[in-house]
C-alpha cells in the first residue's frame, strides 16, 4: 500500500519540454485542469499529497517520476539522462531528505525513474536513451542490498521501459504488443496492448484502483475484466509532452 505521493505543478513553460509525440503543442491550462484531476484521484486512492510549486527553469519538471525512485524505506536520487532535466532532481531531494534515507545515482551514470518499474518484490530497470549500464549497475547494487531482485534489460523503440510495460499486481502486466526482451517478462500474466491503444500500456496502480488514461476502451475493459476498480484521466495535454500516468508522481 502507497501512502503518499510527490507530484509537481506544470510549469507555464511547460510546451518547452522535451517530446517526440507529434501531437502538437500543450494547452497550459488544460494541462493545470488535467493535474488537478490527477491529484484528486491520487488522494481518492487514499495517498497524502505533497504538491510542489512549478518550476518554469525546468519544463519537463511536473514528471517527477524521472527525478528518482522510491520504496517505503529508502530512496535513490536518480540522474536524469537527457541534459535538459539534469537538476530537477535537486529538490527532489530537499523533498525526500527529511523523510527516507537517500542514495544517489552518480556520474558517469544515467538514470530516469521511468526506466524503472517495480513488480512486487523485483525490479526491472530498462536500458535506453535515458538510462545507462552505469546508472543501472549503480541502482541493481543499491536494490540488492535491500533484498529486491533486479533485472536489467534493454528495451528499443519506447521512451522509457514503463512508457510500453506496467506491473499492475498480482502477476498482471500490461505492455505494447511487439516489446523487446520478452524473455525476461515470460512470467507474467500479458495484457497485450495493441498499436492504437499504446499510450495505455502506461496504467498506474495505486492501493485499490487502476488509473488508466482516457479514450482507450480496450485497455479500460480488459483492466475492468481482471476485477480492478479503474479512475478513467484526461492526460491528452501531458500524452502530449510524452508523459503519462506514472511520470506524474513518486509514490511510496
Ligand atoms: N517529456 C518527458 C521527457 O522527455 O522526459
Amino acid at each position: 500500500m502507497f501512502t503518499k505521493a510527490i507530484v509537481r505543478k506544470p510549469a507555464h513553460t511547460f510546451a518547452n519540454g522535451i517530446t517526440e509525440a507529434n501531437l502538437g503543442k500543450p494547452d497550459y491550462k488544460i494541462a493545470l485542469k488535467q493535474h488537478e484531476a490527477y491529484c484528486e484521484a491520487l488522494a481518492k486512492c487514499g495517498l497524502e499529497l505533497t504538491i510542489l510549486e512549478a518550476n518554469p527553469e525546468f519544463p519537463d519538471s511536473c514528471f517527477v517520476e524521472d527525478t528518482a525512485v522510491v520504496t517505503k524505506d529508502f530512496g535513490v536520487i536518480a540522474r536524469p539522462g537527457n541534459i535538459k532535466r539534469q537538476g530537477e532532481e535537486i529538490e527532489i531531494k530537499k523533498v525526500l531528505e527529511p523523510l527516507l534515507p537517500l542514495y544517489s545515482i552518480t556520474e558517469p551514470g544515467t538514470l530516469d525513474g521511468g526506466d524503472v518499474m517495480q513488480a512486487d518484490n523485483k525490479f526491472i530497470i530498462g536500458l535506453s536513451n535515458r538510462t545507462n549500464l552505469t546508472g543501472s549497475r549503480q541502482l541493481k547494487e543499491i536494490l540488492e542490498k535491500h533484498n529486491y531482485d533486479v533485472t536489467v534489460i534493454p528495451i528499443c523503440n519506447i521512451l522509457h521501459f514503463k512508457t510500453g510495460v506496467n506491473y499492475l499486481g498480482e502477476n498482471n502486466l500490461l505492455l505494447q504488443e511487439g516489446i523487446c526482451s520478452l524473455n525476461e517478462l515470460s512470467s507474467y500474466n500479458h495484457i497485450i496492448i495493441e498499436q492504437d491503444e499504446f499510450y495505455a500500456a502506461n496504467c498506474l496502480r495505486v492501493n485499490d484502483y487502476v488509473l488508466v488514461p482516457k479514450g482507450f476502451p480496450k485497455t479500460k475493459s480488459n483492466v475492468e475484466k481482471l476485477g480492478y476498480k479503474i479512475i478513467e484521466l484526461e492526460l491528452s495535454e501531458f500524452q502530449k509532452m510524452d508523459g503519462g500516468l506514472s511520470c506524474l508522481s513518486l509514490r511510496f
